[in-house]
């Protein structure tokens, strides 16, 4: 009942109370998820533990599975960040004596009694990411922690929650004194314009992501030419130059909405250079996915001697990002009414393809309502992402759970979001499952 009663914020204040009460002799493991979100969640407690001079070891994870819960050692103190929402059964079965948990996804199992958790979902389920979450647990352990909240934005951002930004992700944005400029968003900002459409992801821009003689065409048709050799950035550019560029963007994509493309563009000092938030969130995802996740924790701390390292990570990312895309659009697809199933197998990096399924569900390519499912292949194991396109309707973590509760594996995320995992032996299974599950609420109607 305790969770119902307290604000969010009260919660946050007993946990951290309780965390510094049961942490004064334990040795302390972090357990954090591999994305933005969880790297500045990590990157947030880290500095957070050092400032009160904790022993810690740290561990960055792509997903939490039953056997890796079972290993863990009893005696430590446990904190999970931006993961462990769905493993309360695995946890409370696992003997773990002290465990923290702080997390915004969706919870659907009982609360043990050694779990303090720190999650919206409980409370007024507040838009707010984990690093989000975190920092204002931080904060509450020692004021100075404040100067974190750059670190929490890039999380927000990460999870793209800076488009309805809640009370809670307004107060941090203050707390960093985070530049904002109202613009086009798409990113880098502070970048030439011709390479900021050509590795334009989010949104993807048919006939202009990837396309280099478009992108020259469309520069053109807008009346914009180099200076110098270079092209002017998204932020140079003047009332009339952007409302050109707006249109033309439209024009290529139907499904673009002016209000929706146009929104807060983020300026965060990082190496002491203004950055568009947007491009540094990519960043520490890119090497993060590409299983570089020292390098993604060191380059939100600032570690000068990794920047360099994590922008040709970045670039060799958004090369894989285009090819997968490529691929999507030449491969065979298991289609129907309201669905799209996607079988990349090895051809995806099984860290990448929940962004490539994303950027589908963005794209104008599919019809809102349809349900996008991507597969692809690692060790002996199958990755599942799953999206709503124009996130209205049926909820992506149920259609999941229902199939994977029964053929076994892992599941996890949000109404319109969600992944899994299962055997390599499941293949064919889940595919049959999940294409009858859609035919047979299709007959229903
Ligand atoms: O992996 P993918 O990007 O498809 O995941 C979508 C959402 O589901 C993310 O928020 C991710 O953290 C969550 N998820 C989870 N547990 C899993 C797989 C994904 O909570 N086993």
């Amino acid at each position: 009942m305790e969770e119902i009663q307290n604000s969010l914020e009260t919660k946050i204040k007993l946990v951290a109370r309780e965390f510094l009460e049961k942490s004064k002799d334990k040795e302390i493991q972090i357990i954090s998820h591999f994305d933005t979100d969880g790297i500045s969640s990590a990157s947030i407690i880290i500095r957070a533990l050092k400032r009160l001079d904790k022993v810690f070891s740290i561990k960055i994870i792509k997903s939490l599975e039953e056997q890796f819960i079972c290993d863990l050692p009893k005696e430590k103190l446990f904190i999970f960040l931006d993961l462990a929402s769905g493993s309360l059964d695995y946890i409370a079965n696992s003997e773990l004596k002290d465990v923290f948990i702080i997390d915004h996804h969706e919870i659907i199992q009982k609360i043990s009694e050694n779990v303090h958790i720190i999650n919206p979902e409980l409370h007024n389920k507040q838009k707010i990411s984990s690093s989000g979450l975190t920092y204002l647990f931080c904060k509450e352990i020692d004021p100075k922690n404040k100067e974190l909240s750059k670190i929490a934005i890039l999380g927000m951002i990460g999870d793209i929650l800076e488009k309805d930004i809640s009370k809670l992700n307004n107060d941090i944005l203050n707390d960093g004194k985070i530049k904002k400029k109202r613009g086009l968003l798409l990113y880098p900002s502070t970048r030439p314009l011709n390479r900021t459409l050509e590795f334009s992801s989010k949104p993807y821009i048919p006939g202009i992501t990837g396309d280099v003689e478009g992108v020259k065409e469309l520069l053109k048709e807008i009346g914009l030419t180099p200076i110098n050799g270079k092209y002017k950035s998204l932020i140079e550019l003047n009332n009339e130059e952007m409302e050109k560029l707006v249109t033309a963007i439209m024009l290529r994509n139907p499904k673009a909405k002016h209000d929706e493309m146009i929104g807060n563009i983020f300026l965060i000092n990082l190496f002491n250079k203004l950055e568009d938030a947007r491009e540094l969130s990519a960043m520490i995802n890119a090497c993060s996915r590409l299983g570089e996740t020292n390098i993604a924790i060191q380059f939100c701390m600032e570690i000068s001697k990794v920047k360099k390292k994590a922008e040709s990570i970045h670039a060799k990312y958004k090369q894989f990002l285009i090819s997968g895309l490529k691929f999507v659009s030449e491969t065979k697809k298991i289609e129907g009414k309201g669905f799209v199933i996607i079988n990349a197998k090895n051809i995806i990096k099984d860290t990448m393809i929940g962004t490539i399924t994303s950027i589908l569900s963005n794209s104008p390519l599919y019809e809102d309502g349809t349900i996008i499912t991507a597969m692809a292949y690692y060790d002996g194991k199958i990755k599942i992402s799953s999206r709503n396109v124009g996130r209205s309707g049926k909820n992506v973590r149920e259609i999941l759970n229902r199939i994977i509760e029964k053929i076994g594996g892992e599941v996890g995320g949000h109404e319109f979001a969600a992944g899994g995992i299962i055997s390599r032996n499941k293949e064919k299974e889940f595919i049959d499952s999940l294409q009858k599950s859609f035919e047979v609420e299709l007959v229903k109607i």
